[in-house]
């Protein structure tokens, strides 16, 4: 047996990264057969078509700019204060809603949602999300003793499964007075599915229902991928729903600067908060700032500094939307020449809107990807399906792949 000194409330604590074990092996068959001839379906990050992780250049330039004394200094544990207030402003552009806001600086868009598990839920309890989900969450919940229990995302026609969402939550508040429930939209990952708005005002009847009966409920909606689905303001129309709700349905946004400003070893993101209620605010910021000086005391000054810079320069602003949306139309591009192929060869897959990755259902997706390796095609199995990230597949590369995972599955399905 191996010496132990870990606690033993630690014991068995690992992380199951699926995608690091598919990466590794893409980059060996690189070395063997040369990158022209080999698919790397895992990466997470937007490339080129020269397959580098690409980086805004207006994010280059100004980032080079700031003074070192930028990189140096301690932050507040909350955040520059013209960050906290320019961050709601991308947060939500034209659709903000009405009500009381705040916003707490947070390591990454993970670092927000370790705080919204850790203040609004309570130990023991479950956390609500969709079946097919970044898997980051299990572990996020279970490092802090949190359950995180799933509800179906579609129905047979492949729409959102109101039903499915409504008898889960049901479920958990017959147990609990409370419910976190997650939603990554626009752009989930790993499927680049979205909640129409139509969807969210189900979402929302369904909570002010349990609201009324005495419940409390917290909505967490993770925009981590949200610079690259398009319009700004069309794709944030939903948020308006979420205008005077009532005291006890909170609102809170998980925000990234890893994506949209494509920082994502620079560790910035926020923790939006909306309320009705003045007070429900004052206690955010409170419980957050705690969190955020317990867990890594203040994030990145210098990336603060630069969502600042750009957000109230106009003509920077211009200039980062107008890359943003040059990834965005070079990731559209390539989201379309897969699903053009794969309803030509009647390959299933999950209901793309945009975003960085696109998945095709399997229950057999760790013999499926294994399969597509032999056509030098590297893609994530994940438990629900293969994770094809489409941020870093060049179009040329696009070609054929659906043909080919639509073959390989026809393989393990014997
Ligand atoms: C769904 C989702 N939420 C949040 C994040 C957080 O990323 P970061 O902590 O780099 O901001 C990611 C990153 O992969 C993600 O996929």
């Amino acid at each position: 047996m191996s010496t132990c000194m870990a606690a033993a409330s630690r014991e068995g604590k690992k992380i199951n990264d699926v995608v690091f074990s598919s990466s590794a092996a893409a980059k060996e068959a690189i070395k063997k057969y040369g990158i022209k001839n080999v698919v790397n379906a895992t990466v997470g990050c937007y490339a080129g078509d020269d397959e580098k992780v690409a980086c805004l250049p207006v994010v280059e330039k100004v980032y080079k700019s700031l003074p070192m004394s930028d990189f140096i200094t301690y932050a507040p544990p909350v955040g520059l204060a013209d960050y906290r207030s320019d961050v709601i402003d991308a947060t939500f552009e034209d659709q903000r809603p009405d009500g009381y806001t705040a916003a707490i600086a947070t390591a990454g868009g993970t670092g927000a949602v370790h705080i919204a598990i850790t203040n609004y839920s309570e130990v023991g309890d479950q956390v609500l999300t969709t079946d097919w989900r970044w898997s980051v969450y299990d572990n996020l919940c279970d490092e802090v003793g949190r359950h995180l229990t799933t509800f179906a995302m579609l129905d047979d026609s492949h729409s959102f499964n109101i039903d499915s969402f409504s008898s889960a939550v049901a479920a958990i508040l017959r147990q609990q007075d409370s419910l976190l429930i997650m939603l990554n939209t626009p752009a989930n990952n790993p499927t680049g599915f979205a909640l129409s708005d139509r969807d969210w005002e189900e979402v929302l009847d369904v909570c002010r229902f349990h609201e009324k009966n005495g419940k409390r409920i917290s909505i967490l909606v993770d925009i981590a991928y949200i610079a690259y689905t398009g319009d700004k303001n069309k794709v944030r129309t939903f948020m308006k729903q979420f205008s005077h709700l009532p005291e006890h349905i909170f609102v809170m946004f998980a925000y990234s600067m890893s994506k949209g400003f494509t920082l994502y070893g620079q560790r910035a993101g926020a923790l939006v908060g909306l309320s009705s209620s003045k007070d429900v605010i004052d206690e955010f910021q409170e419980v957050g700032k705690y969190s955020a000086r317990t867990a890594w005391s203040n994030i990145n000054r210098a990336a603060m500094t630069l969502l600042s810079i750009v957000r109230r320069d106009p003509a920077l602003l211009k200039e980062l939307e107008t890359e943003e949306n040059n990834y965005f139309q070079n990731i559209r591009r390539r989201a379309d020449i897969f699903m053009e192929e794969a309803r030509a060869c009647n390959l299933d897959f999950v209901p793309y809107k945009a975003g960085f990755f696109i998945s095709v259902p399997t229950l057999k997706s760790a013999q499926a990807c294994a399969k597509l390796q032999e056509d030098l095609i590297f893609a994530a199995p994940l438990a629900r399906g293969i994770r094809l990230g489409v941020c870093s597949i060049p179009a040329y590369k696009m070609t054929g792949v659906a043909s080919k995972i639509k073959k390989a599955l026809e393989s393990v399905d014997g």
